[in-house]
């Protein structure tokens, strides 16, 4: 495993990391206790410290899993949650974003994590007008002096959203979780500047694409209605999935499992600290921490530790 410092919270993490929202059910496939240990301790078997979760990946349910999985560990794990959607079913949220829901979203999800503090708590993508409430900033700030957040982040929904993350600076804002990956390189020329000025830690997030740069995929593949890429219209999946297939075709590395090829291009950007894949299983999170080995993934990183 390769480390960096994730921008201003001064955090060492892995360069993968493990995303969770597989856990809430909405990828086709429910989890049970025992797969989650097995996945977490090979995770930590591979050197990977960060994981990725939310409140709303099913309520509070990965949270869960996870808490179970690592207790006894907190003290090796960097735990990022977010807050602003409540689940209340597969693909059905409501967004309680009082100052008073955030106090109560962070305490559920302590509890759910069996922990006494979140490492990064991040608004969940916010639309402009309501993430520019001052009394959720200062309640944010308070949940920090109690120390039961340690850093605030922003997951933006666009990974355009230049306002939202050039604001991060002026509102104490210390790292942005954003869709970067070889099929949306929209960042590189509008966000992902802003977070090397700021020096700003970077969370990659759905660097696979949603699976389709695994390379597994072809045209007209379909998914069960439990999968949320079956809520894609068909006709959208299938030019990004053959889009995935030329540039993989073009570009990945030879006789590298496309998986690992993928995250290690997102790693290669200067402003990006970690990737954070949606994980399956164990062999998914085991084939995933092998993308730090590769050469792309340079020693010589602006943040690499
Ligand atoms: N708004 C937000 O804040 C937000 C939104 C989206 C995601 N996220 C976070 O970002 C994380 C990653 O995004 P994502 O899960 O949407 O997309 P992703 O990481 O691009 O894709 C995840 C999917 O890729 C497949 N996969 C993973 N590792 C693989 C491997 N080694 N080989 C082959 N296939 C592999 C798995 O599905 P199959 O095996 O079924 O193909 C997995 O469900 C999430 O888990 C979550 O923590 C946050």
């Amino acid at each position: 495993m390769k480390y960096r410092v994730l921008g201003r919270t001064g955090l060492r993490v892995s360069v993968v990391g493990v995303g969770t929202w597989q856990f809430g059910g909405e990828w086709g496939k429910t989890f049970d206790q025992d797969e989650v240990n097995a996945m977490f301790a090979a995770a930590r078997d591979c050197g990977i410290n960060l994981i990725d979760t939310a409140e709303c990946y099913g309520d509070h349910l990965s949270e869960a899993l996870i808490g179970a999985a690592i207790e006894g560990q907190r003290d090796q794990w960097v735990l990022c949650s977010k807050f602003g959607h409540h689940f209340h079913g597969p693909f059905n949220r409501t967004e309680p974003r009082s100052p008073q829901d955030l106090v109560t979203q962070t305490e559920a999800s302590l509890r759910a994590l069996r922990t006494d503090h979140l490492d990064l708590q991040q608004y969940h993508s916010w639309g402009d007008d309501r993430f520019f409430d001052d009394d959720v900033l200062a309640t944010l700030q308070k949940l920090q002096q109690q120390g039961k957040v340690r850093h605030i982040g922003n997951s933006v929904s666009s990974n355009t959203n230049v306002k939202q993350v050039a604001a991060s600076d002026q509102r104490g804002l210390q790292t942005i979780q954003i869709i970067y990956n070889r099929l949306d390189r929209a960042p590189e020329t509008t966000t992902l500047p802003i977070c090397q000025q700021q020096n700003l830690g970077v969370l990659a997030r759905v660097p696979l694409a949603s699976g389709y740069l695994s390379g597994k995929y072809q045209v007209g593949a379909r998914f069960d209605q439990g999968d949320v890429r079956s809520r894609q219209e068909a006709a959208q999946r299938d030019q990004r999935i053959a889009q995935a297939q030329q540039i993989i075709a073009a570009e990945a590395t030879p006789g590298v499992p496309v998986a690992q090829w993928a995250l290690a291009w997102c790693l290669q950007h200067p402003a990006v600290t970690c990737v954070i894949p949606g994980c399956k299983d164990v062999a998914q999170v085991r084939g995933n921490a092998a993308a730090a080995d590769l050469d792309l993934v340079r020693d010589d990183h602006p943040q690499a530790r």
